[in-house]
């Protein structure tokens, strides 16, 4: 059988990624140049200093992709890219970067929805997810439980109205001066708290949809620690993470089992940066074992942003004779 190396390009975010996979299982190369340290010092990603320096990247960390699989750009099947959503000058990189070697090299140009690559990257290491699953992607900008019933259906049933879930651990963190980025900061602080110190709200826990929101506990946990202050009351901040990480857990470990109970579906499919969360994965996995529904998710380094995951849907996509014309255009949400 022909191999097929499919190429991805992520380049959404603050990463610049770029790697190289076979036949959607063997990954050959994954090269992530991550920005965190230039933008640790703002608090926060810098739209502009990003699409700059992934202007900067890319072309080395493709070359260094290719090396590393010991590859040319002959040997590549399909160029996977990322239309959105995310930052628009840092997909425009991507995009544009991966339309010109596509169609210099005469290979097809495969549009990949960065959320969907999430989702994906879990074939990378399970032989078969069978279809449908309910997938749950939790990331700096998403908060999603998506019903998938192939690599071209996939209807969200429940989305955040507000902030995503990383995103209010990212603005917390930054709040107690803690650093950037805020999930595995709080993750770590949180282990030596206790997670019933404080009584945070769980936001939309028991509306009848499978909506989020996530605004609303993150004011409730600075109000908590400004009247705390007002109060001249200490505050244990590992008691304050612990309380307010078990408030993201439970919330959207409830929501995703009733939506895996409401459709009848006996696997879940976990993806993006807030899914490296230890605790969340066990307590999703444990949990969901005892309904008898299976957990997948990545291992911790293809939770957050990588190329892999638009190189593992790009392939699935490519198999399914989804390919796109050059006109393919950036979207933010
Ligand atoms: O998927 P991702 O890398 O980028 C987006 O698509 O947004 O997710 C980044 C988010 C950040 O909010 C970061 O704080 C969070 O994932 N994160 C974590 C952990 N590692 C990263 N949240 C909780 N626990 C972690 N270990
Ligand atoms: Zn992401």
């Amino acid at each position: 059988m022909k191999e097929t190396n499919i190429m991805g390009i992520e380049t959404s975010c603050d990463e610049t990624a770029v790697s190289i996979v076979r036949n959607g299982k063997h990954l050959l190369s994954n090269i992530i140049a991550s920005q965190i340290e230039i933008h640790q010092r703002y608090g926060g990603v810098v739209p502009e200093i990003a699409s700059r320096k992934h202007m900067e990247l890319i072309m080395v960390i493709c070359q260094e992709a290719l090396e590393k699989a010991e590859l040319s750009l002959d040997d590549i099947d399909g160029i996977a890219v990322v239309p959105g959503p995310g930052l628009k000058g840092s997909l425009l990189v991507g995009l544009s970067f991966g339309k010109a070697i596509a169609f210099a090299s005469g290979k097809p140009l495969i549009g990949v929805n960065h959320i969907e690559g999430h989702i994906f990257v879990n074939f990378l290491n399970n032989e078969e997810i069978l279809f449908p699953f309910i997938s749950l992607v939790v990331s700096g900008g998403h908060t999603s439980l998506i019903l998938v019933q192939s690599i071209e259906q996939l209807e969200v049933i429940g989305k955040t109205r507000d902030d995503a879930a990383g995103e209010v651990l990212d603005k917390i963190a930054k709040y107690l001066g803690l650093g950037y980025p805020g999930g595995p900061i709080i993750e770590k602080m949180a282990k030596t708290g206790k997670d019933d110190a404080i009584n945070f709200p769980r936001p939309l826990l028991n509306s009848n949809g499978f909506d989020f929101s996530f605004s609303g506990l993150k004011t409730a946990v600075i109000n908590y620690i400004i009247n705390s202050k007002a109060a001249q009351q200490e505050v244990n901040i590992n008691d304050l993470c612990a309380s307010f990480q078990r408030a993201i857990i439970d919330t959207v470990k409830h929501k995703t089992l009733t939506a895996a109970n409401k459709y009848n579906i006996s696997r879940i499919v976990l993806g993006g940066g807030v899914v490296a969360n230890e605790q969340l994965r066990k307590e999703l996995t444990e949990d969901a074992g005892k309904s008898n529904i299976s957990v997948y998710c990545p291992p911790k380094e293809l939770c957050t942003d990588n190329a892999a995951m638009i190189a593992v849907a790009g392939f699935y996509k490519l198999k399914a004779g989804i390919t796109n014309s050059f006109d393919l255009d950036v979207f933010t949400e």
